[in-house]
Parts: structure tokens; C-alpha cells; sequence
């Protein structure tokens, strides 16, 4: 059966060895003649595959022994109205990085909730991300939030924040990691929660992934608004170890399947490399062009999702219809930014990036 390559933001394709598992374990999971998908989420079979799965995920994240792993439902866009019901203190402040479409979009959420204040922006282009020098950080806010990857603009943070330059020290950083997480080592100690949808790197939609530094849950009187629905509170998720109502069980199944790949292939630092190598290979080819456009500052160029622009609108169709006749689909632009973009996850095998390179280089010799 051919397979194309999908460049699309997500939902991902998955790699075909975690396919081909999945159908093969679809009618029967470990001889219990039940399909992933009938265990009860409460049954000793579907424990062992939701502790497995927090295993491999908390091992390949490398996470401290502070924070915990909670599996969640309704996506990174959820979140946004879920943290702020969760981590608000009393004054109900909460500081935002503005450094494209998701991250904005976060603060407006926030703001049914909270008073929120934009601490700084790249707004306009956003192709870059301001030093943390210029930040206007709220001496007493709740939390300050940052995107590390803008899947839409393709602005993506090398380092966290030094808050300790600002005297925020005490802060909680709040990471949206939806579209780089896993794809590189992160150090984790820094952060006061991070969130993820699954469907870029770590498997299907309807699995969001949060992990949280406990000590910001110890005081409920300190953190919380009295309206978090129940199924959405942390702390409770953390009591029932994300088992309080019934989970995506089918997503779990194969986000621990993801899981296994991505140990099998080495590792955070193993698929990082493979990654770096990727991005190259793409940036190299439109640098070395007149032909094509890239806007991101050179030092904040995501190695995830990579936008860029053709001299003129009516080539768009051209590029993107001898893409699919090659079997490279998905390459068009977020509505937001327009253009085309090549979002490169986890599951993109190098082998369709090059077949995406030898696109673009015959696609300048014909048009350019
Ligand atoms: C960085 C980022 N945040 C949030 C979202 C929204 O995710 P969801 O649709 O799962 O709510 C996306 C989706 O593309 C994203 O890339």
C-alpha cells in the first residue's frame, strides 16, 4: 500500500512498525481476545498498559522526581482554560510571552479567567522571541506562560528563560510543549507545568499530556479557582493517578506504543539528532535559494515546523499539487501566516525529507 508522506501540523503520521502492532493487537491484546480498545480502564490488563506507558514516557522526558505525569483529555486548547482554573493565586494574575498564534491565543483564554498581562510580544511578525531582559513580569503573578515551539510561525525556544536574571526566580514557568515536545532533552526541573496534545509526537489526538511540579498543588488555598470542574483539577487527577474518569484508552495504547518506538530508536538524544539533521537539510536547501522566503530569525528557527514563502501567490497551487503527485502531502501554510510550511515530528523519516528537498530544488529549476 503506498504511503505518503504526511508534512500536515498534526494529527502526525505515525511510523508503520506502531501501525502494523496496533493492527495486529487490534482484535487481541496479550491473548486476553480483547481488542486495546474493550479493556476496562479499570481492569488489571489496562493497568498494565497505562503504568508501562507513564514509565516509558517519564523515562524518555527525563523527569525529576518533583513533578508527575497526568494524562488528560481536550487537546492543548483545554489546557488553556484548565491551567488557569488550576494555578491562579488570589490576585488571579498571570503573564504571558507573546511569540505567535498559539501563545496568543493562551492569553486570551486566560482572560476569562484571570487578569492577565503580556509581559512581552514579537507581535507583528513574530519571527523572533524577546531576550528575557525586556520582560515585564508581575512581581506577583499566578504563573508566566511560554510557547517553546510556535507550531504556526515556527518560532521555537533553544533555552528556557533565565528568571533568575529578572527576579522572578519564583515564578512558576508554564510551557505549551504541544508541537516539540520529546523531540529534543529538555530539563524539566525548570518548569512549573508543562502540557502537550499527543497528536504531533506522541500519538493520536484525544490524549493531552500535563506534567506538574507538585509542590505548586500542596496548598489549595494558595492555588485554584472554586470552578474547576472535577475531572479538570490536578490535584485530583494526581489522587486517582489520571484514572478519575474514563481515559482515552485507545490513545494511551498507542502513545505507549509510540513510546516503545522511540526507545527502540535511542532515545530523546538519539531522535534529537535525527532531528537536527532534518531541519538542516530543509533550512539548508531554502538558505541556499533566491528563490524561496523564510521570515524567522535565524537563532529562533524552529527545527519542528518549518514556514515558507514563494515569490508569487500563483505558484502556491503548482507547489502544492506537484507535492501530492509525489507523494509529499500537507504542505500548505497555517491560515494565519499563509505560505507553505513542512512540519517535520518525530515520526518523519529522514527519507521524506530528502524526497521534500529534491522537490524544492526541482520545483526552483522549473518555476525560479
Ligand atoms: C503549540 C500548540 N498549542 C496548542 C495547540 C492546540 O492543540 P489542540 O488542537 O490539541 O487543542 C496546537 C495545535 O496545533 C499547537 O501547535
Amino acid at each position: 500500500m503506498f504511503r505518503p508522506y504526511n508534512f500536515g501540523p498534526g494529527p502526525a503520521q505515525l511510523p508503520d512498525v506502531v501501525l502494523n502492532k496496533a493492527s495486529k493487537e487490534l482484535f487481541d491484546w496479550n491473548n486476553s481476545g480483547m481488542s486495546p480498545m474493550e479493556l476496562g480502564h479499570r481492569g488489571s490488563d489496562f493497568k498494565k498498559i497505562i503504568e508501562k506507558c507513564l514509565a516509558n514516557a517519564s523515562e524518555l522526558l527525563n523527569l525529576p522526581s518533583t513533578h508527575r505525569l497526568l494524562f488528560m483529555q481536550g487537546g492543548a486548547r483545554a489546557q488553556n482554560a484548565i491551567i488557569p482554573m488550576n494555578l491562579l493565586n488570589e490576585r488571579r494574575l498571570c503573564d504571558f510571552v507573546v511569540t505567535g498564534y498559539w501563545s496568543e491565543q493562551t492569553a486570551r483564554e486566560a482572560l476569562k479567567y484571570g487578569i492577565t498581562n503580556i509581559s512581552a510580544s514579537s507581535e507583528g511578525e513574530f519571527v523572533s522571541i524577546p531576550s528575557t531582559s525586556s520582560w515585564l513580569v508581575n512581581k506577583k503573578t499566578s504563573y508566566i506562560h511560554i510557547c517553546s515551539n510556535e507550531t504556526v510561525h515556527g518560532v521555537e525556544f533553544f533555552e528556557w528563560p533565565n528568571l533568575t536574571s529578572i527576579e522572578r526566580e519564583n515564578i512558576p514557568l508554564v510551557v505549551d510543549m504541544s508541537s516539540n515536545i520529546l523531540s529534543k532533552r529538555m530539563d524539566f526541573t525548570k518548569i512549573g507545568l508543562a502540557y502537550a496534545s499527543a497528536q504531533k509526537n506522541i500519538g493520536p489526538a484525544g490524549l493531552t499530556l500535563v506534567i506538574v511540579n507538585e509542590e505548586l498543588l500542596q496548598d489549595r488555598s494558595n492555588r485554584g479557582l472554586g470552578i474547576c470542574p472535577t475531572v479538570f483539577d490536578y490535584r485530583n487527577l494526581i489522587k486517582t493517578n489520571s484514572l478519575y474518569n474514563t481515559p482515552p484508552t485507545f490513545s494511551i495504547y498507542v502513545a505507549g506504543l509510540m513510546f516503545e518506538w522511540l526507545k527502540e530508536k535511542g532515545g530523546v538524544d538519539e531522535i534529537e539528532k535525527i532531528n537536527l539533521e532534518k531541519s538542516k537539510l530543509v533550512y539548508e536547501t531554502l538558505d541556499s535559494s533566491d528563490f524561496y522566503q523564510t521570515f524567522v530569525s535565524v537563532k529562533f528557527r524552529s527545527r519542528v515546523n518549518i514556514p515558507f514563502f514563494l515569490p508569487n501567490k500563483q505558484l502556491y497551487n503548482f507547489f502544492i499539487e506537484g507535492a501530492k503527485k509525489r507523494g509529499l502531502i500537507n504542505l500548505k501554510g497555517h491560515s494565519a501566516v499563509g505560505g507553505l510550511r513542512a512540519n517535520l515530528y518525530n515520526s518523519m523519516p529522514i527519507e521524506g525529507v530528502k524526497e521534500l528537498v529534491n522537490w524544492l530544488k526541482e520545483f526552483e529549476i522549473n518555476y525560479g
